[in-house]
């Protein structure tokens, strides 16, 4: 979604804020825009990349100590110069850059309208400035806090915003209501961000606000507020991302380099958590929540998007080892169904960036109705882990590319591992097994390691697949997550239709699709289902389809039945969604790259959903 920095201090913003949008420009990016303050503020924006930004404001005045700046993801008005942030109040007075959404500011603006009001962007942003600049000239004596205090009473919906003022023009204020936003500490200067990652390169000292605050921040001064005005002391945290986490280092794309990165990063995930050595997985992080998990009636996963893939995957690894009836659900569905939820149930909520607004909405409901909640989040000190009672952070280190590799990895890694400890501490799982099982989790880097080596291989074969208009991607059981997964990963960067499907499932409707022009992905690792997935394989073949075959290694029945395949090592059907994961993605980054699609940004995505 929308990306906001600002800077208040001694140095000059404007490197400080271009360089901040760059990095935050996966978050969302169909215009950008800059408010630097220098005596008077000077507005630029447009439509279009920050480096267009930056070619429009290349010969124009950049001086100024302080700036905000902002990357738009379009939900009120379409992308264009007017409709991006900043917005400035029709007489001049505030400029507002604003990540969320104001439900009510429909409302808002008829009644500014009645009062003088005219508007020149279709932006609920644009009603927000003019709100805060109507209710401070009706009464100037309020001075700015108070009339943005009182503006922030009358939304409805989310905000994570910076405020600018004319008239005391030597301070920023910053609030937040829903959307993420984080303040560096500097020497004398102070940065803000919507994460953290523009932050890093200055200042590991942060603060995060939280919903319903606000602050007031001069180059050597922060005051921390609720919206109703008490005092509260600021808790400054240190953050641990270094700053190679969040740049390229030689890899053409992000996506390319996280695919690369899955080894270490569950590497990562395991530390300190598994060891072969003890024969045990322990999750620190569910300590408290353990007593209610190991008496719970029922979980309920629920995520968005890849987290919700990978929330499938965990149910069928938590009802075979843990054996406690599992549901998963999408979050938007799960928040506005009137859901029964009952004081026993456990809500596991699984998100990478931690701020994705259905899964922080539907977790605030199942709270409410008593259930114990736990988060599987990636982003550290983000909303969601603050939200839970409990939780395990997926330790897989900034993701940067829209679309998810690590971040899934990780999460079933952690789901994987959630499911063999409960498993075991219910006495489910015998200690043989248990030791086999650890050794299996334990050799998934190494064995990915193994796969990555084949990229090459991915790339020369996807080079058959670049003018393809459709793919269906198939598995059985715990595979048939990773199907879905596979399919989502091929539609979100490289455009081409793509459909999940259970293999068996195929007969019942996608059989028809299937034609001499038709790519099928088939995971067909050698476990509990693999002669029935051969026998769908054969059905395909049969209606002349092309299969692409994901097979385990030195597979001749299926070498000798498909068009393509790719091998992964022989690895305990459990693990095997970490494995054949690995293919899929680097199959539909190779197809994005070859079709010149944008694969680290591509359109209409964002890489944080913070707006419902
Ligand atoms: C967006 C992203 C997806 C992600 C989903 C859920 O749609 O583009 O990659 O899976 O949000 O995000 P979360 O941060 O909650 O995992």
């Amino acid at each position: 979604m929308c990306g906001i920095v600002g800077y208040i201090g001694n140095k000059d913003a404007y490197p400080i804020l271009i360089n901040g949008l760059k990095r935050l420009e996966y978050r969302g990016y169909d215009s950008a825009g800059i408010a630097l303050i220098n005596g008077e503020t000077r507005t630029y924006k447009c439509k279009g990349k920050v480096s267009d930004l930056e070619n429009f404001v290349a010969n124009q005045d950049k001086s100024g100590n302080i700036g905000m700046g902002h990357t738009r993801w379009a939900t009120h008005g379409e992308p264009n110069d007017v409709n991006a942030h900043p917005h400035i109040s029709l007489h001049g007075h505030f400029t507002v850059i604003h990540n969320g959404i104001i439900e009510n500011y429909d409302v808002l603006k008829r009644d500014l309208i009645k009062n003088g009001y005219s508007f020149k962007s279709e932006t609920d942003t644009e009603v927000l400035a003019n709100l805060i600049e109507y209710i401070y000239l009706k009464d100037e004596k309020i001075g700015v806090e108070t009339a943005v205090r009182l503006a922030l009473g009358k939304v409805i919906g989310a905000y994570g915003i910076l405020v600018a003022a004319k008239q005391e023009n030597n301070f920023l204020i910053a609030a937040r209501k829903g959307s993420p936003l984080v303040i560096g500490v500097g020497e004398g200067e102070y940065y803000f961000a919507s994460d953290a990652t523009p932050i890093v390169e200055h200042t590991k000292s942060v603060i995060y606000l939280d919903d319903d605050h606000m602050a007031i921040v001069e180059k050597n001064n922060l005051m921390l507020k609720t919206i109703h005005n008490d005092l509260l002391e600021p808790e400054v945290k240190q953050i641990d991302i270094n700053i190679e986490a969040i740049e390229k280092g030689g890899y053409d794309h992000f996506m390319l380099k996280e695919i690369f990165e899955q080894p270490s990063a569950i590497r990562d995930t395991f530390r300190g958590r598994v060891s072969e050595r003890h024969n045990r997985i322990y999750l620190g992080g569910l300590h408290t929540a353990l007593p209610k998990i190991n008496v719970a009636k029922r979980i309920i996963i629920i995520g968005c998007g890849t987290s919700w893939h990978a929330g499938l995957v965990g149910e069928y690894l938590l009802e075979e080892y843990a054996r406690i009836p599992v549901e998963v659900e999408y979050a938007s569905e799960f928040r506005y169904r009137n859901p029964i939820i009952n004081e026993d149930d456990v809500v596991i909520a699984i998100s990478q960036s931690g701020e994705t607004a259905d899964t922080l909405a539907a977790i605030k409901l199942a709270k409410e109705k008593g259930a114990t909640v736990v988060g599987v989040c990636n982003v550290v000190g983000s909303s969601i882990p603050r939200e839970t009672h409990a939780g395990v952070y997926t330790h897989a280190g900034p993701e940067i590319g829209v679309a998810s590799t690590k971040a899934f990895t990780a999460q079933v890694t952690v789901l994987t591992m959630m499911a063999l400890m409960l498993g075991r501490e219910r006495g489910n799982i015998k200690a043989d097994l248990y030791l086999q099982m650890i050794k299996a989790l334990s050799a998934v880097p190494e064995k990915i390691e193994v796969i990555l080596k084949q990229a090459d291989l991915i790339k020369e074969l996807s080079a058959q697949f670049t003018n393809a208009h459709n793919f269906i991607y198939l598995g059985r059981g715990v595979l048939f997550p990773v199907a879905l997964e596979g399919a989502l990963k091929l539609k979100e960067i490289s455009y081409i239709h793509a459909e999940g499907y259970p293999a068996a499932e195929m007969k019942h409707g996608p059989i028809a699709l299937i034609d001499e022009k038709m790519p099928v992905v088939v995971i067909a690792t050698k476990d509990k289902s693999y002669e029935k997935v051969v026998s769908n394989i054969q059905e395909v073949k049969a209606r002349k389809g092309i299969v692409i075959a994901i097979v385990t290694q030195g597979d001749h029945v299926i070498r000798n039945l498909a068009d393509y395949v790719i091998e992964v090592p022989d690895s305990h059907e459990a693990v095997a969604p970490l494995l054949t994961v690995i293919p899929l993605q680097l199959l539909s980054y190779y197809i994005a790259v070859a079709r010149g699609c944008n694969v680290d940004q591509p359109r209409n995505l964002a890489k944080s959903v913070t707006v419902e």
